[in-house]
């Protein structure tokens, strides 16, 4: 095991600095220019389609959230479920209805129960997994591969940053299928897509999150804050916190702050804020709110972000992309935080207690 680890601690670690590899193998031979090229999926394919639903759990489950918001921006209907409340109220499906389940195993019980409820009620679904031949790849109608690698650490990593990137690729595919036109701004987000690995791996050599980890200590609760695509990104920083420092960690809407949450801010309950150039001026009141309360504020954002830049008490940096793949860059920081702070707490990082890499009941 120790061998297989190279020279990390721990294969959490190492899965945080394999992601630029990661993404090279997801996105290897999948941009054709200003269009995709999905194996399985040429022009057309998803032709009768006119609504979406992702299922997933945990970590998977805020990559669906991520990828509704890019659908959703595009206009086609999309809508994202935990799997386990997909048994308990199934969303109205029909054959247009693609029910995508997004699970890095291919083998999460509740997920496979929720497309297989889908699929008895006529919809067509796919497995966006990362593991051929799993559950989910041959017993849905369609897989699409993430090509992430194997992953060992129970806390999701690389397999996020690489269900996303395979999700913008998705996307361009669905809308031009579903609307008839590319996505907006599609030549520049697909040219950024081929630039993340190595801003990927900026972030990854980037040592100031270790640092920034040092606030994340003490017994009080740690708040994750982002709208749109960086509140996803919010729930999956804050989920990543949990899993393996033990800490409280919750993620927000940020506009929903003011409807409670903000109750729970004192100095003493760090708020990491994630910028990504969209609804800059909103994120930017919200950090307010939060210092008037006396809360230390972590903005990690492009340095294009001066509002944050200037008003942040500590700012951790992501190269400037497309505004729409700056979540999965803030997103890579968030991970080196929790890992820095659960390595301080000397946490159990790559089996935290009480869970599983892969929960096969229900
Ligand atoms: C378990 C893991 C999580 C993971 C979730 C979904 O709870 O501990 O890290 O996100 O399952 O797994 P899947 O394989 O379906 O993506």
């Amino acid at each position: 095991e120790d061998a297989e680890k190279g020279s990390y601690d721990h294969y959490m670690l190492k899965e945080i600095h394999e992601q630029p590899v990661a993404l090279r193998q997801t996105l290897h031979g999948r941009i054709d220019g200003d269009d995709v090229s999905l194996e399985d999926f040429p022009p057309g394919s998803f032709e009768g389609v006119d609504s979406v639903q992702f299922v997933a759990c945990g970590t998977s489950y805020h990559a669906g959230m991520y990828g509704e918001w890019l659908l959703s921006k595009d206009g086609v209907e999309a809508n994202t479920f935990i799997a386990s409340e997909y048994a308990a109220s199934p969303a109205p499906v029909d054959e247009d209805t693609l029910v995508i389940g997004v699970t890095q195993s291919g083998e999460t019980a509740d997920t496979l129960e929720a497309l297989e409820s889908a699929r008895q009620r006529g919809a067509r679904t796919l497995a966006l997994t990362n593991v051929i031949g799993s559950t989910a790849a041959r017993t849905c109608d369609d897989a699409l591969f993430i090509r992430a690698g194997p992953e060992i650490g129970v806390a999701a990593t690389k397999t996020f940053s690489s269900q996303v990137a395979t999700l913008v690729l998705l996307a361009e595919r669905l809308v031009r299928d579903l609307t008839g036109s590319p996505t907006d701004d599609h030549a520049a987000r697909l040219d950024a897509l081929e630039s993340l690995p190595e801003h990927v791996e900026v972030v990854t050599n980037d040592t100031q999150a270790a640092d920034v980890s040092q606030r994340c200590l003490g017994d009080n609760g740690h708040f994750f804050i982002g709208r749109g695509n960086a509140y996803s990104v919010a729930l999956e920083g804050a989920l990543k916190f949990k899993e393996i420092t033990y800490g409280h960690a919750e993620g927000f809407a940020a506009g929903e702050l003011k409807h409670g949450p903000l109750a729970l801010v004192t100095p003493e309950t760090p708020i990491f804020a994630v910028g990504t150039g969209h609804y800059q001026n909103r994120l930017e009141s919200n950090v307010n709110e939060i210092q008037t309360r006396g809360a230390p504020v972590i903005a990690i954002a492009p340095r294009t972000a001066s509002g944050l830049v200037d008003t942040a008490d500590e700012f951790l940096p992501v190269p400037a992309t497309h505004p729409d793949l700056v979540a999965i860059l803030a997103n890579v920081q968030l991970q080196l935080i929790a890992y820095h702070a659960a390595n301080e707490m000397e946490r159990s990082i790559d089996k935290p207690r009480n869970l599983a890499k892969s929960v096969t009941v229900e």
